[in-house]
């Protein structure tokens, strides 16, 4: 089906003003953040019909900006699943628990959503390169999308990240620019090419389209709910863009009859050593403090100056939700423990929002019976050096009785 321009547009969320459907990203008026506005027309589908499509991101396909679907580049991004975590429920105090495991994405974590959209986005523009800047798990992403679109990809990202993202992203072909400074640094330099290069930069003059591809997340979650939303949905924060477009893509499921209450507590989780957003929460500011100089080893969530901050904070405030900062400590423990219950391996950064519940729940900002969806963004095999050395191994002589003898310890 491919569909009529005037189903899909751009707009200001400052002063409103419309766009058309383009390459653009910033409102000449008054300097806003465009997004993506939709006719209404636009939502007509059934659960029934929606179900019946194969399980991907794309089965959502009257909500994202895509007009011409042979323009999609899918390699199975999305339709990640919604498990029931019963035993890390227990551990965590609470009754309800799920998690949503984007782990399971072609790259390794959730970043594939926003990567097949804008790359696809990119094709539909007739752009000759692409690129992003990256805090590592967007590398491998774009990389992954561009080559199987047969499109030259430029990354942008520090020289700190961690080895398994490199390597992932180089491999897919891309060429790597490593700065030597922060992600905010690497995403100037990233915009610069944008605008210098004309080349399709996914999270700077793609972005209105990029993040259209992280709501996808809030689509899965409620459809994989029956149709509802949960009482609270837990998101690893960095620039505050996937946090915003799962609140948006819930709001669009009720606006299309999906859901009948699109109600539902966003709940923001970022690193204690740069979480601008949570600080700005706490404080009751509209002013978000830029962090100049991030202090976490969860390198995947540190972006000092939040493109999506102020969304954030709007989202927070109108659903009810709520804003915590974690430290390294307690982010590489919830890894090591969501393992351990649940069998799902995540990085520290992908694990936050578990450690956000854990704390929540001490703290009593979380009721016990809540029903509560945790997104688990991104794979621990990435950031293997991060991990608590394991306990439990020994090395033994290929011998029986050196097996009988550590048998006999346990
Ligand atoms: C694993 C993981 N989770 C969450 C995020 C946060 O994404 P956003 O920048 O949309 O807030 C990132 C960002 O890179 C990430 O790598
Ligand atoms: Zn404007």
């Amino acid at each position: 089906m491919v569909l009529s321009e005037a189903l899909v547009f751009l707009e200001c969320r400052e002063c409103g003003k419309t766009f058309g459907h383009v390459l653009a990203h910033v409102c000449d008026e008054c300097f806003g953040a465009l997004e993506a506005s939709y006719a209404p027309s636009r939502f007509s589908v059934s659960r029934s019909v929606i179900e019946g499509r194969r399980p991907s991101m794309w089965r959502y396909w009257e909500f994202l900006p895509l007009l011409d679907p042979s323009n999609k580049v899918d390699i199975g991004a999305g339709y990640t699943p919604l498990i029931r975590a019963e035993r890390l429920a227990k551990r965590l105090g609470v009754t309800k628990l799920y998690l949503k495991n984007d782990t399971l994405n072609p790259t390794y974590s959730f970043k594939d959503r926003p990567s097949s959209l804008a790359i696809s986005k990119a094709r539909e523009f007739g752009l000759k390169a692409v690129g992003c800047a990256s805090t590592g798990n967007l590398a491998g992403a774009t990389a992954a999308h561009s080559a199987a679109a047969g499109l030259p990809c430029y990354v942008f990202m520090p020289k700190s990240v961690e080895k398994a993202k490199i390597k992932q992203a180089a491999l897919y072909g891309a060429q790597l620019l490593l700065v030597e400074g922060t992600y905010d640094d690497a995403n100037r330099l990233a915009a610069l090419a944008a605008d210098r290069l004309e080349m399709g930069i996914v999270n700077v003059n793609l972005r209105p389209y990029y993040v259209e591809g992280s709501k996808t997340m809030g689509l899965e979650i409620v459809e994989q709910l029956g149709w509802r939303t949960p009482d609270r949905i837990v998101v690893p924060t960095a620039s505050g863009a996937l946090f915003s477009a799962i609140f948006k893509g819930v709001g669009e499921a009720e606006q299309a009859g999906l859901i009948s209450d699109s109600r539902v507590a966003m709940t923001c989780a970022q690193p204690l050593g740069c979480s601008p957003i949570v600080q700005a929460f706490r404080e009751k500011s509209d002013t978000i403090k830029p962090v100049r100089h991030p202090d976490t080893i969860v390198q995947s969530l540190a972006i000092g100056e939040p493109g999506d901050g102020y969304q954030a904070l709007r989202v927070l405030r109108e659903s009810g939700g709520v804003a915590v900062s974690l430290t390294d400590d307690e982010c590489v423990e919830a890894a090591a423990l969501l393992a351990s219950t649940e069998g799902v391996f995540a990085e520290p950064g992908g694990a936050i929002s578990v450690a956000a519940v854990k704390r929540l729940v001490e703290e009593g900002e979380i009721g016990r019976d809540e029903e509560i969806v945790c997104c688990v963004t991104g794979s621990g095999l990435k950031t293997i050096e991060l991990m608590p050395e394991p306990s439990g191994v020994r090395i033994i002589p290929p011998s029986i009785d050196a097996v009988k003898k550590v048998l006999n310890t346990y």
